[in-house]
């Protein structure tokens, strides 16, 4: 025992850390900060200590080359004694990394903590969101699976979309002109050097600021910020009445961090990671990439946009957004902070839930994927069981159109619902349209035979509001 007491004072005295790190953890805080809405930045941060030490675990493992990286994957979660629980682990662990950094967001939006002086804290702020955002994009991309690529096609799209340097800037996300060995490379090198770096970078400069600035107090309505006076008062209130934060304040920030933890371990144990998707194989038009659940309301958000808005959506939505987060300190940096009297950040946040939960609800059942299990139309749809109208309905059946185009409740909603289409198209349109496709829909000119061809546009012919078939509109 004295033989410890004793090299720590050694080491205490060579160094003086604790002399100076002592003062930093016991410095007094308001004491309404210490409650348990404060506790999700450090929670934030708890996850992203778990991404670190989970990602490292599985760069041992993975090889970042587009030939091997999606073996490595499925050797690491198969073959390695804690492979599957580590994948888990750093999986679950983005997810909730995600929604932590969303709770704390709305935390310091509803107590407005972002006002005078602590206007850097948001900006800092805003920029760990975005790079969190770039770490779960570019981990998704490393998965390298049909989720993977597909998810660099469409952000290299929108890239490609920005004006003048659009096509510079879709270059230097993928790695040249096509996806593939580079992508992978350029992806790594983001995923687990220059954002986690960055990340690292912003988030102590963001506890330098909390330190500096201090805790914000829990917000009372009629108290409202004055520049002039607001440092003087904080002091003065913290000296009267301030706890110590190490331990009366962070102790719900460890038990809530320790439960966390815990709880993405529970996850990644019995859920364990997602099935890694199907190898990437740009040629396999049947694959249906879902991606990861935070971004599938944004491709519910791009997939809906009607297509002469999507350039000027895709390219600057993110950019208004971007803009708006980083002017709020500087809209309004003082005046109430309790949200009692700012019923619109109320609103506000019930609004950005509530739009990002329904496009997250479409998105989920995404209408405008190929359905590819969808039910064949029956012989009483189709309302002949021979000649060139059964004919046409099965080659409907057969040649895939089912996938994008319902016809009574059978089929995709890629396209047009078809059910009425013999009242809007004569036989000559009809043909046009099939040989030649359209937007989003391939051409058939070289896949169908005339006969096939005839056949499936009589067929199309009988589809109309009054037409011999009992009318059934069963779903599917
Ligand atoms: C990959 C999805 C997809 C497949 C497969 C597909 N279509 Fe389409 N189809 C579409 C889309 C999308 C449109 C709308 C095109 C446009 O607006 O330019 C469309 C349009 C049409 C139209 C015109 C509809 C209208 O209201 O003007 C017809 C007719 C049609 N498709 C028939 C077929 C037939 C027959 C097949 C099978 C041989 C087929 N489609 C296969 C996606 C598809």
């Amino acid at each position: 025992m004295k033989f410890f007491n004793n090299a720590w004072n050694w080491f205490e005295d060579r160094t003086g850390l604790m002399g100076a790190l002592w003062p930093i953890m016991t410095h007094a805080v308001p004491k309404n900060s210490a409650s348990w809405f404060y506790v999700f930045g450090s929670a934030t941060m708890f996850a992203f200590l778990l991404q670190i030490a989970t990602g490292v675990t599985l760069a041992f493992m993975y090889v970042p080359s587009a030939g091997e990286a999606y073996q490595s994957l499925e050797f690491i979660t198969n073959q390695t004694t804690f492979g599957r629980i580590v994948r888990g682990l750093h999986n679950w662990g983005a997810s909730a990394m995600i929604l932590l950094v969303g709770l704390h967001m709305i935390r310091v939006y509803l107590t407005a903590s972002y006002k005078f002086p602590r206007e850097m804290h948001w900006i800092s702020g805003v920029i760990l969101l975005s790079l969190t955002i770039i770490m779960a994009f570019s981990g998704q991309v490393v998965r390298w699976d049909q989720t993977a690529v597909w998810s660099t096609i469409v952000a290299a799209e929108q890239a490609g979309r920005i004006p003048f340097i659009g096509t510079w800037v879709a270059d230097f996300l993928i790695g040249g002109e096509t996806i593939g060995g580079a992508t992978l490379s350029r992806m790594f090198a983001y995923h687990v050097f220059i954002v986690p770096a960055l990340l690292i970078i912003f988030l102590v400069f963001h506890l330098y600021l909390v330190i500096k600035n201090g805790i914000s107090e829990f917000p009372k309505a009629g108290e409202p910020v004055d520049p002039k006076t607001y440092r003087e008062k904080y002091e003065a209130s913290v000296k009267r009445d301030g706890v110590p934060f190490w331990p009366v304040a962070a102790w719900r920030d460890m038990v809530f961090g320790f439960i966390v933890i815990t709880t993405i371990l529970l996850i990644a144990v019995i859920i364990g990671p997602p099935d890694l998707g199907a190898p990437p194989n740009p040629s396999n038009i049947d694959a249906l990439p879902v991606p990861d659940w935070y971004f599938i309301f944004y491709f519910a958000f791009l997939a809906l946009m009607p297509p002469p808005m999507e350039t000027v959506l895709m390219v600057f939505g993110p950019l208004l957004v971007g803009a708006l987060l980083f002017a709020l300190p500087f809209i309004s940096n003082r005046g109430e902070r309790s949200p009692l009297r700012r019923p619109w950040a109320i609103a506000m946040v019930a609004l950005t839930i509530g739009s990002i939960s329904g496009l997250w609800a479409i998105g989920i059942s995404s209408p405008w994927s190929p359905h590819f299990d969808a039910k064949p139309l029956t012989i009483e749809i189709i309302g002949a069981d021979s000649g060139p109208v059964y004919r046409g309905g099965e080659h409907f059946n057969d040649k895939g159109c089912l996938y994008c185009h319902t016809i009574s409740g059978h089929g995709g909603l890629r396209g047009p619902d078809l059910t009425y289409i013999g009242d809007r198209l004569s036989a000559d349109e009809l043909t046009w349209r099939i040989m030649n496709g359209g937007l989003n829909m391939p051409g058939f000119g070289g896949t169908l035979s005339n006969v096939e061809l005839s056949d499936l546009v009589m067929f199309l012919k009988t589809r109309k509001h009054i037409n011999p078939q009992p009318s059934s509109s069963g779903g599917d």
